[in-house]
């Protein structure tokens, strides 16, 4: 019997030169360019080009990309209008799930995985991949509006992808520093190997469903508190806690009760994840462009990760992507249900360069298990089962 390991840990599921951890030194690479690199050099619309194609783009790769990025942000009608008759209590994530999974209405052509000749002439994989980056965020800030009952704010060509999305989040001129931290947040959270959403990812993908398919299930697992959704309930425990010298006593409550930090722990990093450190300072920046304004939270996150750096760091549990990353988009002015949008609006980048990925050595998942339950049995007729029933 093969052994069992739960979460599969330490199993590899694919072979993959999209993204590397090192987990021991707290370093992350997309496609061989440190996280620091691209988030100090890069945009995102570059480091999304670097995961799809394998190699940083020439200036005119980059342009024409752009520019196909810019010419794909305008969304059918019937999606705007179905958009309008989601409850507004609704949680975005499942907003998002929906409008993604909507496209494949409206742009079919799936048959180009199957057979190359129906659609000669397409670049189907590219087409797709464009159609539906460039769109992720037009759907996350639409709903911003629509929820409230507004029309939503049109997108603008003239515009980078950070500097529109947030231009059409809050309808007014973008900020270039707010639109400059986004751009780090979003190559930050762009891609990170085999975590659970782009399992899913594989696993989708390796059915040949539709693109619009594979990004639905991604967006779907990355929806869960214990993966992307963290960050949103990082902010409730800061708040929770309050003040910077209660964090030591709430952590050892916590800790006593056996519940989880949010925000923290993670299956590959045993030290500090590197891109918690970005974060970190980018709020730190953020705070002094306020000339003083100190965030609360802030100082109670500090307080906590000194006081969990004790208790927990011997188990190799820090920071993750998730403890910093809810402060600064908060301190934006973006809605805490929005972050895990945001999150995935980024991660659609690795998503789709895995489904490229896959798609290019195709073998259709299919694991094993073991099996716990009973042997196979003689069926029993329902009289013979007890019960009240007549
Ligand atoms: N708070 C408290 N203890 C934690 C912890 C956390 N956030 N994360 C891990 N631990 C502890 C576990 O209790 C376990 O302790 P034990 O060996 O005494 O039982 C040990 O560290 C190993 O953790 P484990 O649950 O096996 O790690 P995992 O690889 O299965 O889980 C996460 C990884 C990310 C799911 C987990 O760390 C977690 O739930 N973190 C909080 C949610 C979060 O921030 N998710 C975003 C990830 S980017």
């Amino acid at each position: 019997m093969n052994e069992y390991l739960p979460g599969l840990e330490g199993v590899p599921a694919t072979r993959s030169n999209i993204s590397f951890i090192d987990g021991e030194q707290g370093l992350l690479a997309y496609r061989g360019y440190s996280i620091e690199d691209l988030a100090e050099n890069s945009t995102f619309e570059e480091a999304a080009l670097l995961l799809l194609d394998g190699d940083l783009p020439t200036a005119d790769e980059l342009a024409v990309f752009d520019d196909q990025l810019r010419r794909n942000r305008r969304v059918k009608f019937n999606i705007r209008e179905m958009m309008k008759h989601l409850p507004p209590s609704g949680h975005p994530m499942d907003m998002l799930q929906s409008a993604v999974a909507s496209l494949g209405m409206f742009y079919a052509g799936r048959e180009c995985l199957t057979d190359a000749d129906a659609c000669e002439g397409l670049d189907y994989v590219h087409e797709m991949t464009v159609k539906i980056l460039a769109r992720m965020p037009v759907f996350v800030t639409m709903w911003e509006h629509i929820r409230k009952g507004y029309d939503p704010v049109p997108p603008r060509t003239d515009l980078g992808f950070a500097e529109n999305f947030l231009h059409m989040f809050t309808g007014e001129e973008p900020d270039p520093f707010l639109a400059r931290i986004l751009d780090v947040c979003l190559i930050l959270h762009a891609e990170h190997t085999i975590n659970a959403s782009t399992f899913a990812t594989l696993v989708t993908s390796s059915t040949l469903a539709s693109p619009y398919a594979v990004m639905s299930a991604s967006i779907g697992t990355l929806a869960g508190p214990l993966h992307g959704g963290a960050n949103e309930r990082v902010l409730d425990m800061l708040d929770d806690i309050g003040e910077p010298s209660r964090a030591r006593t709430w952590l050892d409550r916590k800790l006593e009760r056996k519940e989880k930090i949010w925000g923290m722990g993670h299956r590959e990093y045993k030290v500090k994840d590197p891109r918690a450190n970005i974060l970190q300072r980018l709020v730190m920046e953020f705070m002094e462009r306020r000339q003083g304004h100190v965030s609360k939270r802030m100082e109670v996150a500090l307080a906590l990760e000194e006081a969990a750096a004790e208790r927990l760091g011997p188990k190799g549990v820090y920071p993750n992507v998730d403890y910093y990353s809810g402060i600064l988009y908060d301190m934006m002015d973006i809605p805490v249900d929005q972050f895990t949008p945001i999150f995935a609006v980024s991660r659609t980048a690795g998503w789709l360069a895995h489904w490229r990925e896959q798609l290019g050595d195709n073998r259709i998942f299919r694991p094993t298990q073991v099996y716990t339950g009973e042997p196979v049995r003689p069926y029993r007729p329902m009289a013979e089962r007890g019960g009240q029933g007549e």
